[in-house]
């Protein structure tokens, strides 16, 4: 009867009253690449979880292969063929690849050995280095995409859905990634591909759907889009001069040193690390994965949990210090916003006022500073206007935010805190292209403040917008170090590598 794998009429799912998305038409065709694009909120990952069993449709019609069908769960998705990759991803951490895999099909394998055994040749299949034994929360994130990859491929999915699958990758990875999407695409597999990074979809996409407030705004071939007609009829107006590509003229002086890292050694990411942190100013820490940046950092805040072993000093405005916990880094005035906000962002069951408020608790750990419940409230509305939060309902709570909006959150709950250094990890990971500008703008004016602001990011257009000084790293310690005056692209990625 049609192309089409799957079709969306009129799809509407509303929260509590209000449209995440609304009377949206969606067709994807057999075996074509489909990139879903939009802002922070604009109902993306919604849209995909109606397709998945992960949501059901308030109204609307989802068709697959010309059947309308209502999937209540993601298990139902898939036996209709629609697999989701998540945007955190939805391994269960504690098992192995091979258990992964194979949930819930155990009773067809006698032994755990048969499992291995099938897992192993499975991956081997797929050209996937990633060993069945070994347990999936010690994977880096491109090979548990691996994993979700391959159990999708393993499921028979005809419809992959992708939602912001390379926001984790290093640039390598993400090149192996869109080789693998291309050969899902050969079998005959449909793609639905969600990503921030607009030159990927045009990269990546046949064609581009763009989604604004819950609507459908445009369905069109990727041929027919560049980088400005995404941006425009994704925001509704003209954001690319905003964006990257200006370069700074001034660049401000160094303050007081609030930092010291001194021959710093942690086996085995951080090797003799040194490198200091001046007030008024944004140092842009750069380098590819591995470089040993986010270790170093956390050092220095005390966020790595483990002891492991390590020398060489840390001065705080001279003192010198060693924190264990974050709790006395906190308290001394060190805010470290991490990448990786599942795991350590923060309470998502609580109400965004909530989890800014306990991040200002935890600045005063013996209870000096209580709130009423209403002044708690308070101070979590300003910073959600100041970050301009974007939810359905300001009592919602953070698992019901899109996942850029949640990236605000984390910062709110460190900024509220008031430090004096402040460690940003990639701020503006999976953060769509106006978010990204209101992100900046707080980040210069925190050094405008004079605040010592580090930005740890591997997105040297990134680096460039926003440094005075640039660190870049290499296997475990600073390089080089450039003014953002004579930096350029050419001469930061070489001492990267080389
Ligand atoms: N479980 C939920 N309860 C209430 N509101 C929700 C829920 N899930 C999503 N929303 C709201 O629906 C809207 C669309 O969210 P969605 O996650 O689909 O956005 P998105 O386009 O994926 O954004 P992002 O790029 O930030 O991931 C947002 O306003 C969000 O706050
Ligand atoms: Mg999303």
């Amino acid at each position: 009867m049609t192309d089409n794998v799957v079709e969306l009429r009129k799809a509407t799912k509303l929260y509590a009253g209000v449209p995440a998305i609304k009377d949206v038409d969606l067709q994807l065709r057999r075996g074509e690449i489909h990139a879903l694009v939009g802002e922070n909120g604009a109902g993306k990952s919604t849209l995909t979880k109606a397709l998945s069993g992960v949501v059901s449709l308030t109204s609307g019609q989802l068709f697959i292969n010309g059947v309308e069908v209502s999937p209540r769960t993601p298990l139902e998705a898939r036996q209709l063929g629609v697999a989701m990759v998540f945007q955190e991803n939805s391994l269960v951490p504690t098992m192995t690849v091979a258990q992964n895999l194979f949930l819930g099909q155990e009773k067809f394998y006698n032994r755990l050995r048969g499992i291995y055994i099938a897992a192993q040749q499975f991956l081997q299949s797929l050209n996937f280095d990633v060993p069945p034994t070994a347990t999936v929360g010690l994977l880096g994130a491109a090979k548990k995409q691996m994993v979700e990859i391959a159990r999708a491929v393993l499921h028979q999915a005809k419809v992959i859905v992708f939602d912001e699958p390379t926001a984790t990758l290093t640039p390598e990875e993400k090149a192996y990634f869109f080789d693998l999407v291309r050969d899902l695409k050969k079998r005959g597999v449909s793609i639905i591909f969600i990503s921030h990074a607009l030159e990927e979809a045009l990269l990546l996409a046949d064609r581009i759907t763009v989604l604004r407030d819950g609507k459908h705004v445009v369905t069109d071939d990727a041929a027919n889009f560049d980088r400005a007609r995404i941006v425009q009829t994704m925001v509704g107006r003209d954001l690319s001069n905003t964006l990257y590509g200006k370069r700074k003229t001034t660049v401000r002086p160094s303050g007081e040193r609030i930092l010291s890292v001194q021959n710093l050694k942690m086996a085995p990411m951080v090797k003799n690390n040194s490198l200091s942190i001046f007030a008024g100013q944004i140092t842009g820490v750069f380098g590819l994965v591995g470089a040993g940046r986010t270790e170093t950092f956390k050092i220095v805040a005390g966020v790595l949990k483990r002891d492991f072993f390590y020398g060489g000093e840390v001065l705080l405005k001279g003192k010198p210090v060693r924190y264990r916990v974050p709790a006395p880094a906190v308290a001394d005035g060190v805010a470290y916003i991490t990448e990786d906000r599942k795991v350590e962002g923060f309470f998502e069951t609580m109400s965004i006022a909530r989890n800014v408020y306990l991040g200002l608790l935890s600045k005063f750990p013996r209870g000096r500073f209580l709130l009423s419940r209403r002044e708690a409230d308070q101070t979590g509305d300003d910073w959600i206007s100041r970050l301009k939060v974007r939810a359905i309902s300001p009592k919602a709570k953070v698992v019901e935010l899109s996942g850029g909006n949640q990236q605000k959150v984390v910062i709110a709950k460190s900024l509220v805190q008031e430090p004096d250094l402040i460690i940003f990890d990639e701020p503006t990971r999976g953060v769509d292209v106006g978010a990204i500008v209101e992100i900046h703008d707080l980040i210069n004016k925190l050094a405008d403040d004079g605040k010592a602001v580090v930005v740890v990011s591997s997105y040297l257009p990134e680096i460039l917008a926003l440094s005075d000084r640039i660190l870049v790293s290499r296997q475990g310690k600073v390089v080089e170090e450039f003014s953002a005056l004579d930096a350029t692209e050419e001469k930061i990625m070489y001492a990267a590598i080389h």
